[in-house]
Parts: C-alpha cells; structure tokens; sequence
C-alpha cells in the first residue's frame, strides 16, 4: 500500500518564476497542502535568473495560488515553505551556493536528505543543469533523489537519445519523471478502469466487436506566445508524439498482469511496438496536415498561423494533424484508430469515440432508417464521464428504434472539481509512483514513429493554410475516413451535459 500522505522532501524547482510554476505548480502543491496530503516537512527551493528575496517569492507563490488556483487561510503558512535563490545555470558556482542552502533546508525542515528536482524551464538546459547536480554533488544524498522533466524530450530520437544520455549520467531511469500531463488526467486514467473493470467491455475490446476509435483533442486557442517553440515543432511534435500515442496507448494495450508501473509500462509499450511504420507514400495516405487561416471565433476575428507574432511568413508548419494509425497486432488487426489534434478549432475537448461494429442484420430496418452503432465516449475534457449510445425502441406501438444514451458524468457525481492533472503528478512524484510518467522506451518509440512522418513533411511544402481558423481542421481529414466508410463524430454532439 502507498503512503496516503507525502514523505518528507525538498522540491528544488528550476524555472520558479516561470508561466508553468505560477499557472500550475503552484495551485498544485497548495492544493495537497490544504487537503492535508503534504508532509509538513517540506520545503520548496525555488531558482530561476532573475533576483529575488525570500519574501517576495513568497509573494510571487501566494499571489499565484490566489489568481490560478483556490486559496484558503493556510496560504500563508504554506508559502512559509518557500524559499528562493537566483540561479545561472551553466555556472558551476551557483549550485555550489545552491547546495548550501539545500543542506541548510533540509536540516532546517528534516527533511532526510530526499530530494527532487524539477525542470520547468527551458528544455536547451535540463542536460547541463543534470550534469551540473551530479558535478557539484547535489544529487549525493541519504535520501531519495528524483528528476522531474517537462516536454519536449527532445525534438526527434537523435536529441531525445542524446538528451537521455546527458541526464542519465546523473539519475538512473527509475529516478527519472518525464512528464506527460495528459497522464494526470482523470479520465485518462480511467481508460484503464473502464477497460479492466468492466466484464461487458473487455470481451469486446478487440477487431471483432470494434470497428473504429477516434481520438479528438481539439483546441481554441491558437499559438500565443509559444510561437519560438511552436513553429519548429508543430502539432506532430507537440501533440502526436506525446499525448495522442499515450491515449492510444492505454486504448489499445492488454490488461497488465498487475497494476505496478513496469506491468504497465511494459503493456503499452508493447502497443508502441506494434504501430505500422508507414513510407513515404504511405504518409500521404495516412496523415493529413493543416494549417489555420484566419478566421472567427467567438465572434471575433483571428488572424492566420503564418500572421502570428514569431511566426515565419512561409512557415511550413504544421497546426494541425490527423492519422490513421493501425497496430498490428492479433487484438487489433483491420481496427483504424483516427487520431485528431489541432489549434484555433471549433471547440476545446478531448475526446475518444468507440465504434462497434455494426449488428448483423436489422430487423428494425424501415422506412430507409438504419439502427446506429452503439458507441462509447470517454469524455476526458473539459467535461468528464462515459456516455453509452445503445438503441431502444420507440415509445408507443411501433417497434421502431430510437437511439438513448446512458451518461455518467464524473463532476456531477463528486460534486466537486476534479483534481488537477498537475496536483496528481506532484503527489504520485513525491510518493514515487511513476506509473503515469513516460518512460525512456515510451518516449524513443513515440519519435521514431513519428520522426518517419516528419521527416516527409520537412522536405515537401504543404499548400498552407488550408483550414480556418474556428473550423474543425482541413477537409482532408474528412476524406481520410470517408474512404473507409466512416466518419469524425461530431464532438459538440457529445457535450455531456447536453445528453
Ligand atoms: C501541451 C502542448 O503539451 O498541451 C500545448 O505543448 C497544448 O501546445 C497543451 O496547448 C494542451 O493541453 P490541454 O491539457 O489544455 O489539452
């Protein structure tokens, strides 16, 4: 059984003044405080370049928790464990000043010498600042020490490899947390329960019973200021690699022999194993790319991707993405999983669609109609729950059919908002439970399956833009179903509270 509260630890956090640290890590780590899932033996370090005092990080922390997140009257005693020091990354000096505060804290709050590191900073850095630790002996401790690592892990396999090598020199796999935040989903973590827990799904879940699975993760918003990152790596690189091959991942993997991190870890890796490398030609058949225009949204005019601040004019970037991913495996042989993600689209929401196969024959056939497939939807946001569409017959003398769905909506249930993806990876980190952190066999087969597809896209120019902004994506994707005999479910039609 894992502990129900955290052990004693330091976080020694990079990027502490950071977009991520304010939005996210900070209402996170509150959050466990308040709920009394934190040790009070804790202490956070925070270091970044910029000068700063003690009492105006704490301010920083505190004013973060208040704009992003839920306070309560134990803000200020939380933020009481915050500490800051400024930090120059490349220089070796500065973390032997940060090992002497590390040793100060860890006395100060007994912290028994665990220690984790976390890079939220720019990724050019997590291989020095690694070296870096080990060099100047911040990573010899009594204690346990781990390294949490934000995306990219790199940018293709050669960087991922090259990275990997720079930080193992200081932490050994099972020390490494790489982040996927998608992991700390609730309802991506319910795709395992839903699956495993269920007799009426588990004997279905496979090529005889299933025709098809639609994976949507759509998008509102368009670049912002990421465009220095974005348009060097696109949705491919941002969102395929990495979120969408987990999804599918835990879709399409066999049930583990137990639930421990390895079992797992070793299922859904099998599923990377078993993804069809596709060709040059085949690229084209099984992938489409877009890009935004301009375009409304929310009644407001936007402008294109290649108009956007940092935004090559000719950018060949990709902003959208759509594939036909096949596993070749004896579970999922013939089963089309259509993958989706794009920015400035119609609606914010991920989404999965299980199609099952059609019933043999309808006895219900009339009048041209035809019965509808019943089909599951996992509502991972912003909404979250299950929704089953069965068929039922009409009220009344007819033995027509009508189509019902059976919801289940996870906030409506609790009653009460989720946790934050973020909130669980801190807590599952600092009990050392990685299961839901990707790890370095993941993270290699994502990019070299994805690295053959860029690496077509990088040597042709695509006829950009060719969706809209405020759109559901370029036509073609449309056609990559249609010449199946499918189509994108409608995902606004799924809104859970409209059911
Ligand atoms: C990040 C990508 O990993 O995920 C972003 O870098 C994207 O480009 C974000 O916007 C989407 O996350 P979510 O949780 O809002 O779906």
């Amino acid at each position: 059984m894992k502990e129900t509260k955290n052990p004693a630890a330091l976080i020694l956090l990079f990027g502490a003044t950071g977009d991520l640290a304010k939005r996210k890590l900070y209402p996170s780590l509150f959050n466990l405080y308040r709920k009394g899932l934190l040790s009070n033996k804790f202490a956070v370090l925070g270091v970044a370049r910029r000068e700063k005092t003690n009492e105006e990080f704490q301010n920083w922390v505190k004013e973060s928790v208040q704009t992003f997140g839920e306070s309560n009257d134990q803000l200020s005693d939380f933020v009481k464990h915050f500490y800051y020091q400024s930090h120059d990354v490349t220089n070796s000096e500065s973390y032997r000043q940060l090992k002497t505060t590390v040793d100060n804290l860890d006395q100060l709050y007994t912290l028994e010498g665990n220690r984790i590191f976390y890079l939220a900073m720019s990724p050019e850095f997590f291989g020095t600042v690694a070296e870096h630790l080990k060099e100047e002996r911040l990573t010899q401790t009594n204690g346990f020490k781990r390294l949490v690592i934000e995306k990219p892990f790199g940018h293709d396999l050669a960087s991922a490899k090259e990275l990997n090598n720079q930080i193992r020199t200081a932490f050994s796999e099972n020390e490494i947390y790489r982040i996927d935040h998608y992991l700390g989903k609730e309802m991506v973590q319910n795709i395992e329960v839903i699956r495993f827990a269920n007799a009426i799904f588990e004997p279905l879940w496979n090529n005889r019973h299933i025709s098809n699975i639609q994976v949507t993760s759509s998008e509102v918003l368009g670049v912002e200021e990421r465009a220095r990152y974005y348009d060097k790596n696109g949705a491919l690189r941002d969102m395929m690699q990495n979120h969408m091959l987990q999804m599918v991942s835990l879709l399409a993997m066999e049930p583990p022999i137990k639930l421990t991190t390895e079992e797992i870890r070793s299922e859904k890796v099998k599923v990377l194993r078993a993804l069809r490398p596709f060709n040059k030609e085949e690229v084209h058949k099984y992938f489409v790319r877009g890009q935004y225009g301009n375009g409304v949204i929310d009644g407001k005019q936007v402008p294109a991707y290649r108009e956007e601040s940092m935004v090559q004019p000719e950018s060949n970037t990709e902003t959208y993405v759509a594939a036909k991913l096949m596993i070749d495996n004896f579970r999922w042989a013939g089963v089309p999983f259509y993958v989706r993600t794009g920015k400035r689209m119609q609606t914010k929401s991920t989404k999965i669609v299980v199609q099952f196969k059609d019933m043999p024959m309808n006895l219900y056939y009339k009048n041209g109609s035809s019965l509808n497939p019943n089909l599951l939807v996992i509502h991972i946001q912003p909404e979250e729950g299950i929704t089953l569409h069965l068929n039922v017959k009409k009220t009344g003398q007819s033995v027509e059919t009508t189509p019902v769905k059976l919801n289940f909506s996870n906030k409506s249930v609790d009653g009460m908002n989720t946790p934050e993806a973020y909130e669980k990876l801190l807590f599952d980190c600092l009990r050392g439970d990685a299961t839901n952190f990707t790890h370095w066999d993941e993270v290699a087969l994502s990019w070299s399956f994805v690295d053959k597809i860029s690496e077509v896209w990088s040597t042709e120019k695509a006829v950009f833009p060719n969706y809209e902004a405020g759109s559901m994506g370029p036509i073609e994707a449309d056609h990559l179903l249609a010449q199946d005999g499918f189509f994108w479910w409608p995902i606004a039609d799924f809104d859970i509270d409209n059911c």
